[in-house]
């Protein structure tokens, strides 16, 4: 939890003012209870028949009221202003906290984001940040006033009365022994709340992010029953959690009471003994009020830093987990050409096993080469190693002649455009989708970029052209169509490398073999790596690589493979039998 408190750095001169203040507003209430006992003390000598005593004494009690006014009011001020700086402090703590949480996700790698799940990271943001932001308000506001407060209030009470103060002797040890038991249990019972709303964050998130998948399955029920589980159960820990709470809480109110009589009958004995005079007793019954009041205070604040432990240390993964692709000491800035070359390559996704055993090919710049295998066979695990989007576990991937972590994470990236198999727009206009390719490109360029990927027709045909919305995730355009905006999103680069990870999957052969001949023609420097499903993706390709179980099974022109490689001899039959009908006569674009 401390080693968080570097993104308070900002906020540090209220982190310290506020405090202060609070030890300003401490002061003026110790010395309310003194005053209180003068007025008590004066109000006695009002019974004097005295007329003169009579008339100073009334004089006397309007001085102290008004004292006591002035005090209320200054104790006021400090502790409203100090409120108001604190909650500066403590949600500024929490902003910057997430604005570094924001930072370093942005830094992730692929593994990175594997190794923790979206909807926990967004928990971690959330609730977590929350957790510890409460924690660190409820220190700055009260750490030093509560211990401040019950340790004067302890010394002021045990100088106006050592006996009195004996009690507080046995019942503050009593009160620790009882948190003692307590507060483990509680602390253990809220972690497991926590937990909870991870999976129930997990459940929900889920849900909203495929609700249209859930609404084609007819899986409404089954997901409404899921989320009731999870639901149930984060209920459950809740009730669970605070079970503990509503039983510690009268137990201790109970103990407060029990010290009070305490205090009460050894006061009214001494006052019998007059070794204690009303006034005095006054006084240090507020003062015991503080003291208990201050002590529980303390104690909670304890209890609220171990409760927070739990987050903070969520949080701390998450700010201390170092990505796992990073720049080199001096990066190269610029790859000279489309060049790739895989030199004894293998690859696992963390500790699993190899799904890519192995593998060594070249491929010149401005070739297009493709990439057929079963589903499965690491065709995309392949692909992503060359714009180190995951990093090989043993070999070396060369592009443009250089190994791709001799080169900088952006300049590498800017040279190679990949287009992922899972592929998303974003909410915007289409113009603004394309422009993640090139922020400054013209109208002219996107349009260029839009006739290669063969998407200009039908962007031209909306209404609104390429000022249409295409709402949350590119809801609004088909499937085909969204997957041509992303490869001409992806040409916008200009790219030295461009990867098409089955990006044509919903497009029909007709306009497929038209995107591939603009790519040709329009893009002759370009190295185009086409991973397909069909045949007739790859089959005017420089050259084919055949990937089988992770290994490269052949690799040769369609003819070539047609003679010699079993499997791609299968798929081809297979497809002219029938599985393409559709596609060849063409489908709707
Ligand atoms: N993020 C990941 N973490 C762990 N394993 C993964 C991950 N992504 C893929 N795999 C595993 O790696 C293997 C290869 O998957 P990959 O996605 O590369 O296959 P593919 O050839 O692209 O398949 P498809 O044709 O279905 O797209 C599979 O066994 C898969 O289970
Ligand atoms: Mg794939």
């Amino acid at each position: 939890m401390f080693k968080l408190l570097k993104y308070a750095d900002k906020y540090k001169f209220y982190a310290f003012l506020c405090p202060v203040l609070m030890i300003g507003e401490v002061v003026f209430e110790l010395l309310i209870p003194q005053v209180m006992a003068n007025i008590v003390e004066t109000i006695r000598l009002t019974d004097t028949a005295d007329a003169a005593v009579q008339s100073a004494a009334v004089n006397d009690i309007f001085l102290y009221g008004g004292k006591m006014l002035i005090l209320a009011l200054c104790s006021l001020f400090c502790g409203s202003l100090a409120a108001r700086i604190g909650s500066i402090a403590g949600m500024g703590f929490g902003a910057s906290l997430r604005l570094g949480l924001m930072e370093k996700i942005q830094t992730f790698s692929f593994s990175n984001i594997d190794r923790f799940s979206t909807a926990s990271l967004i928990t971690r943001m959330t609730t977590d940040v929350n957790t510890v932001q409460n924690t660190f308000l409820m220190l700055v506001r009260g750490f030093f006033r509560a211990p401040i407060m019950l340790i004067t209030a302890l010394v002021i009470c045990i100088r106006k009365s050592p006996d009195i103060a004996k009690v507080f002797a046995v019942a503050l040890p009593i009160i620790i022994l009882f948190l003692a038991i307590f507060a483990p249990i509680a602390i253990k019972r809220f972690r497991a709340m926590l937990k909870k709303f991870d999976g129930f964050n997990a459940s929900i998130q889920e849900n909203f992010t495929n609700i249209r998948v859930v609404k084609a399955f007819v899986r409404t029920d089954y997901e409404k029953e899921k989320f009731k589980k999870s639901n149930d159960a984060l209920t459950a820990a809740a009730i669970h959690a605070e079970k503990i709470m509503v039983l510690g809480e009268p137990a201790l109110i109970l103990l407060m009471y029990f010290t009070i009589t305490a205090i009460v009958i050894i006061a009214t004995k001494s006052i019998a003994e007059q070794t204690l005079d009303v006034g005095e007793f006054t006084a240090i019954f507020t003062y015991a009020f503080q003291i208990l009041t201050s002590f529980l205070f303390t104690i909670m604040i304890l209890v609220q830093v171990f409760m927070a432990e739990a987050s903070a240390k969520r949080i701390g993964e998450v700010l201390y987990e170092t990505p796992d692709i990073k720049d080199p000491e001096n990066p190269e800035e610029t790859v000279s050409d489309g060049s790739i070359e895989f030199k004894n390559v293998s690859f696992s996704y963390g500790k699993g096993s190899d799904v890519i055993k192995n593998v060594s090919f070249k491929i010149n710049s401005g070739e297009m080469v493709g990439i057929m295998g079963a589903t499965g066979s690491s065709k995309s695990s392949l692909v992503q190693l060359i714009p180190r989007l995951y990093d090989a576990t043993s070999g070396e991937v060369l592009v443009g002649g250089k190994n791709v972590k001799d080169y900088s994470v952006y300049g590498l990236r800017e040279a190679v455009s990949m287009v992922l198999q899972k592929n998303v727009l974003f909410s915007g206009t289409i113009a603004d989708n394309l422009r993640w390719g090139d922020k400054n490109a013209t109208d002219e360029e996107l349009k260029n970029a839009c006739e290669i990927a063969d998407a200009l027709s039908f962007v031209e045909s909306f209404p609104d052209g390429f000022n249409t919305d295409l709402g949350q995730g590119g809801v609004n355009v088909s499937g085909g169509q969204k997957q041509r905006l992303c490869i001409a999103r992806a040409i916008l680069k200009k790219p030295k490398i461009l990867i098409l990870d089955d990006s044509t999957s919903a497009v029909d052969t007709a306009t497929d073999a038209r995107i591939r001949a603009s790519l040709r023609r329009l893009a002759p420097n370009t190295t185009k790596i086409i991973i397909a499903q069909r045949i007739s993706s790859v089959s005017d390709c420089d050259k084919i690589i055949i990937l089988d179980g992770g290994s490269i099974s052949d690799i040769g022109t369609h003819e070539e493979l047609l003679s010699r490689s079993e499997i791609y001899r299968d798929i081809y039959e297979a497809q002219q039998k029938g599985c393409d009908d559709f596609d060849s006569v063409g489908g709707a674009s």
